[in-house]
C-alpha cells in the first residue's frame, strides 16, 4: 500500500466519494471515519445507510480489502496521508446567522482533532461545502500553538447528485481542486490530481486557487437551483394564460446557450444543498457589505418557498376550499427519485401546511419512510404511513406527487381511481405522469405549469 486516506464523516458525500476512490485506487488505503457508531457499523453490513443505485457493488468490491470503516478518529488521522473532510456543515439554527450561516461547529472541531492526533504532515482536504475563506480558517486551527507538524489545506469541493452519485463520481463533468501556489501547495495539489487521474482524464480536473474552488462550488448550485426557480416563476404566469410550461422548457433549452437540463418545473427543489449553499452565499454577501449581490440570491429560495406554498394553495382552492377531514394520499416524500433522502424535500412543507388545514395524510414512498417518519415525528395521528401506494390511495380524495419516482408512471391508475373517493384529484408536482391518461380514467388533474384537465 503506497498512502492511507482518511476520510472524516461517512454521509451522502464521505461514503460514495470514498468507496469510488477505494475501487479505482486499488493501491490506497482507505479508511472512513464516523462519530455515529450505527452508521459506520451500518456501513459494513448490507444495509447500507444510504439508498444509492449502483452504491452497494462498488463497496462490495472493495469493502476490508482497502476500504475499512471505523469510529476510531484518533488513529485514523495518525495513519493518514491525506484527510477528506466531509462532516456536516448545516445551516445554523441559532445565534448569529441562525437560517442562513453554515454550522461550522462539527467542522471545527474535525480541525482541532486532526491538529491534536497529528504526528506527521498531512494534506487536508474540504470536502464539505463550505463558505468562501473557509479554507483560511482551518489552517489558521492546524497551525496555532507549536509547528511540528505541516498542514496543506485544499479545497476540493464534491459535484455528485444524489441517486447518480456512483454515475457522477465515475464521470464527472469535471473534477475541482483548489490550492495555494506556494511549493507545498503545488505538490499537494498535484498529489491529489494523482488520485483522481487514476480513472478521470487530467483535462476535466481543474485546478484553481482555493478561494475560487470554495466560491465554485456555491455559485453552481446557486445558478442550478436559479434554473428551477427561474422556470418555476414562470410556471405560476403559464397557468394564469394558457402556456405550457414543459413546452416553454423546450423552446427555451433549445437555444444552445440556454441548454436543456434543469428546466423541468415542478412543486420546488430540495435536498441538502441548493437551500442551504444559496443561503451561504447570501450571508456572505451581506457579510461583504454586497446587499444588492445577496438579495438577487436569496429571491431564488424565496421564489421556492413560493411555489410549494402556491402548490397547496391550488390543491385547497381545487378541492372547494377546504381539505378538512380528507384523506391525501403523498406519492413519494424524497426530495427526488432514486435517494432516500428527504432533506430540504418539497413534500414537508406541503405535507406540514396541509396537516394544518386539518388533512389526514397517508405518506407512501418506496426508500424514505423511515426518513419521512422523523420529519414528521411531531405530527402523529394527523399522518400514516404506507410503503404500498395502492393502500395509501384507497379512500382518498386527492394524490399529492412530491418525488419523480419511475414506478409512479407504472402503477395501474385505473385500480387506484376505483378505490379513491370521489371526485378523485390528483396533483402532479413533478409533472411525471400521463396527464391526458388520468383525466380519462376520470381523474381531475393539476400539473405544474399547465391547464388542469378537470371534470367539473
Ligand atoms: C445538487 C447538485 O446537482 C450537485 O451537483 C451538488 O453536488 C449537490 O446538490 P442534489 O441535491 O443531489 O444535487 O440533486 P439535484 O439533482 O440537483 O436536484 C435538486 C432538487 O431540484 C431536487 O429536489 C429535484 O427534484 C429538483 N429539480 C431538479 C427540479 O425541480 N427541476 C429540475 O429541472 C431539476
Ligand atoms: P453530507 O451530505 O455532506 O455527506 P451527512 O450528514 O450525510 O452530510 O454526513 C456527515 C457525517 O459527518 C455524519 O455521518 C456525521 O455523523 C459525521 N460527523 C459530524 N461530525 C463529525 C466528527 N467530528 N467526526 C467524525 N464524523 C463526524
Amino acid at each position: 500500500m503506497s498512502k492511507t486516506i482518511l476520510c472524516i464523516g461517512a454521509g451522502y458525500v464521505g461514503g460514495p466519494t470514498m468507496a469510488m476512490i477505494a475501487r479505482k485506487c486499488p493501491g490506497y488505503r482507505v479508511h472512513v471515519v464516523d462519530i455515529d457508531a450505527d452508521r459506520i457499523r451500518a456501513w459494513q453490513s448490507d444495509q447500507l445507510p444510504i439508498y444509492e443505485p449502483g452504491l452497494h457493488e462498488v463497496v462490495k468490491s472493495c469493502l476490508n480489502r482497502n476500504l475499512f470503516f471505523s469510529t476510531d478518529i484518533a488513529r485514523g488521522i495518525e495513519e493518514a496521508d491525506i484527510i477528506f473532510v466531509s462532516v456536516n456543515t448545516p445551516t445554523k439554527t441559532f445565534g448569529q446567522g441562525a437560517g442562513m450561516a453554515a454550522d461550522l461547529q462539527y467542522w471545527e472541531k474535525t480541525a482541532r482533532q486532526i491538529k491534536q492526533h497529528s504526528r506527521s504532515d498531512k494534506i487536508v482536504v474540504e470536502k464539505s461545502t463550505l463558505p468562501v475563506r473557509t479554507a483560511e480558517a482551518m489552517e489558521r486551527i492546524l497551525h496555532s500553538g507549536e509547528r511540528t507538524v505541516h498542514f496543506e489545506v485544499l479545497s476540493n469541493p464534491e459535484f455528485l447528485a444524489e441517486g447518480t452519485a456512483i454515475k457522477d463520481l465515475e464521470n464527472p463533468d469535471r473534477v475541482l481542486i483548489g490550492g495555494h501556489s506556494t511549493d507545498s501547495g503545488r505538490r499537494a495539489v498535484a498529489e491529489l490530481v494523482s488520485i483522481y487521474a487514476h480513472w478521470i482524464s487530467r483535462e476535466r480536473i481543474l485546478t484553481t486557487n482555493v478561494w475560487s474552488s470554495e466560491l465554485s462550488k456555491l455559485a453552481a448550485n446557486a445558478f442550478l437551483a436559479q434554473r428551477i426557480s427561474s422556470i418555476n416563476s414562470l410556471s405560476a404566469l403559464c397557468e394564469r394564460t394558457e402556456a405550457d410550461v414543459t413546452e416553454v422548457a423546450r423552446a427555451i433549452g433549445m437555444d444552445s446557450r440556454i441548454g436543456p437540463k434543469f428546466l423541468n418545473a415542478s412543486v420546488g427543489f430540495g435536498g441538502s444543498c441548493f437551500k442551504k449553499d444559496i443561503l451561504n452565499l447570501v450571508y456572505l454577501c451581506r457579510h461583504y457589505g454586497l446587499t444588492e449581490v445577496a438579495d438577487y440570491w436569496e429571491q431564488v429560495v424565496r421564489m421556492n418557498e413560493y411555489q410549494e406554498d402556491r402548490f397547496v394553495r391550488q390543491m385547497i382552492a381545487s378541492m372547494f376550499n377546504t381539505v378538512a377531514g380528507k384523506r391525501i394520499a403523498v406519492f413519494g416524500f424524497a426530495f427526488k427519485a432514486d435517494t432516500g433522502d428527504t432533506r430540504e424535500s418539497p413534500a414537508i412543507r406541503v405535507c406540514r401546511s396541509l396537516i394544518e388545514e386539518r388533512a389526514s395524510l397517508v405518506v407512501t414512498d418506496p426508500e424514505a419512510l423511515d426518513n419521512a417518519r422523523r420529519d414528521l415525528a411531531d405530527c402523529a395521528g394527523k399522518v400514516t404511513f404506507d410503503k404500498d401506494p395502492y393502500r395509501a390511495a384507497e379512500g382518498a380524495h386527492a394524490i399529492a406527487v412530491m418525488t419523480d419516482w419511475s414506478e409512479y408512471k407504472k402503477l395501474d391508475f385505473q385500480k387506484i381511481y376505483d378505490s379513491m373517493s370521489k371526485p378523485a384529484f390528483l396533483f402532479d408536482g413533478r409533472n411525471c405522469l400521463d396527464h391526458q391518461r388520468l383525466f380519462q380514467t376520470g381523474f381531475n388533474v393539476y400539473p405544474i405549469g399547465r391547464k388542469p384537465l378537470s371534470h367539473l
